[in-house]
């Protein structure tokens, strides 16, 4: 790891690949924002700790999404991947049976996380049928394929990210930060399930 790769909590950067899956954007008919936004924000260091490695554009294909995933997490060993496209309603889209097909477990948390935050945005957050999980030591989270949709959803779910990556890793020193900061904050009830105020 080089030093300057590493963020203030002396985490390593994150490597991670960013995968567009979008028929349009594949045959250059249409520019792909999303991916180059997600970007920026990643190499900006604004919401997470992370390097993007890698970027690629493959089309509403099943079989294209499987490999690519496959190869970014097994040969090339990201740890983490995030795609954008693909998982809404329309017959094209395929991401997420893509996804579920090469996962070895599923990360349904994370994806409530980005369900529940977006439905407060807009109840067409209902479409986006996002899958998240577990690939080897490869976490894989769906985006949505919109700038703004992309956007919001790494935002939902970026503060479950490190420490989900430190579990991965077998990181024992910051999982073990992580938990005793946690648990020294004692027991904690929102009001709105206690009905206790
Ligand atoms: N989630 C958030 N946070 N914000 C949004 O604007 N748009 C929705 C949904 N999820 C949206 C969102 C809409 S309109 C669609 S159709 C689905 O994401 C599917 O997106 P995709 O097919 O581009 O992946």
């Amino acid at each position: 790891m080089d030093s300057s790769d590493a963020g203030p909590d002396k985490r390593p950067a994150i490597h991670i690949g960013i995968l567009t899956v979008s028929d349009r954007c594949f045959r250059n008919e249409a520019i792909d924002e999303s991916s180059k936004n997600l970007y920026t924000l990643i190499q900006d260091k604004r919401i997470l700790q992370g390097n993007v490695v890698v970027t690629k554009i493959v089309p509403d294909e099943g079989d294209q999404i499987k490999s690519t995933l496959v190869e970014w997490s097994d040969q090339r060993g990201l740890s983490l991947i995030l795609t954008t496209g693909g998982t809404g309603f329309s017959p094209r889209d395929v991401t997420p049976e893509a996804t579920k097909a090469v996962l070895e477990k599923e990360a349904l948390g994370m994806t409530l996380a980005m369900l529940k935050q977006s439905l407060e945005v807009t109840p067409l957050a209902m479409l986006s049928r996002l899958v998240c999980g577990i690939r080897g030591r490869t976490l894989i989270i769906n985006l949505p394929g919109s700038v703004k949709a992309s956007e919001e959803c790494l935002r939902f779910v970026c503060p479950g990210i490190p420490h989900a990556i430190d579990l991965l890793k077998d990181k024992t020193e910051e999982i073990q930060t992580t938990h005793s900061s946690l648990q020294s904050r004692g027991v904690e009830i929102p009001t709105s399930v206690s009905g206790i105020t």
